[in-house]
């Protein structure tokens, strides 16, 4: 039998991914655990644009078909769970005759959908990848100092990037009315209400900063990174861990990561800054103290 490696390479990354958020939490260094999520996540979005959409949708459900099928035995199924022709829909060949019905739905959308639809999947990942990568460097070169005007245009490209990116995102929803694999419109609605959430907070970033509020412009920034992280990777962990618990509920699993991902991750952004915040006026403080006894 053979086992896809970029299945099992994908999984090595993930062990590795996960020792990098374990040292992070023991060293207060968090630096390494994020390089290697921006790295990974391009590794894993680059390949639509190498493999084509069928092709990376297979690998996509290729990840989740090990966990979802766990303890089911052959000729068993689930609610969650469908069969595809020819079990095309997974790079897993017969060792699996069933799927996430998520993905068999999200296969047969783009292996057999119009064309249109395969150039928003692929607007929707590819400028929404470029403002994952370019929010990190506006993070680590913030607007103060010689670094202001570079900062702003970057700021302009990435905003650009995001509009078009989530006009993608929200034509696509709004296709899946019909989709029942999905949540049909509680996954409509549902994708509304993320892109509300991500691109809502990018909004505010930018209003306040044109207010000439750059504090505020702050706080909205480490929320809207919050939220792209929650909308991309918590998204997709979530689901890894929740498809094989709740494979008796059809779509339960799915919309819960549609509905939850972004405003969890605006909380965790959020959650990020006041440490930020706090570790620094704590230094401060210290600084204060040595130079005040001194
Ligand atoms: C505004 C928040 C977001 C919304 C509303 C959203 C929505 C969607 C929708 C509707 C699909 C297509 C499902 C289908 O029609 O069958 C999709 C797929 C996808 N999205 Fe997003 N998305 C968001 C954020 C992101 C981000 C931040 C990234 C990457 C940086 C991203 C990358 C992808 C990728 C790669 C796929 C294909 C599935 C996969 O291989 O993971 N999305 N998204």
């Amino acid at each position: 039998m053979d086992y896809p490696l970029s299945v099992l390479l994908t999984y090595a990354a993930l062990v590795v991914w996960f020792g990098l958020l374990v040292y992070g939490v023991k060293q207060r260094r968090f630096g390494p655990f994020l390089i290697f999520g921006i790295g990974f996540l391009l590794v894993l979005n680059v390949r639509y644009f190498v493999e084509g959409a069928p092709a990376s949708i297979a690998f996509f459900v290729g990840i989740y078909d090990v966990l979802d099928n766990l303890g089911i035995a052959a000729g068993e199924g689930a609610a969650a769970l469908a069969s595809c022709p020819d079990n095309a829909c997974s790079v897993w060949g017969d060792r699996y005759l069933t799927h996430p019905s998520w993905g068999v739905a999200f296969y047969d959308r783009f292996l057999n959908g119009p064309e249109l639809r395969t150039t928003l999947l692929y607007g929707h990942l590819g400028f929404n990848t470029i403002v994952f990568v370019l929010m990190h460097y506006q993070l680590l070169r913030t607007g103060h100092g010689g670094n202001a005007a570079r900062h702003r245009m970057l700021g302009r490209v990435s905003f650009a990037c995001l509009t078009i990116g989530t006009v993608c995102a929200v034509w696509l929803a709004s296709e899946h009315g019909p989709v029942s694999e999905y949540g049909g419109p509680l996954s409509e609605y549902g994708f509304y209400f993320m892109s509300f959430c991500v691109y809502g907070c990018a909004v505010m970033g930018v209003a306040k900063i044109r207010g000439g509020d750059a504090d505020a412009h702050r706080v909205w920034m480490f929320r809207f990174i919050g939220s792209m992280w929650g909308a991309f990777w918590l998204f997709r962990v979530m689901l890894f861990v929740l498809g094989p618990l709740l494979r008796d509920y059809e779509a339960a699993a799915l919309l819960i990561c549609i509905w939850f991902s972004a405003p969890l991750g605006i909380l965790i952004g959020e959650g990020v800054r006041r440490y930020l915040d706090k570790r620094t006026t704590g230094v401060a403080t210290e600084t204060d103290r040595a130079t005040t006894a001194a």
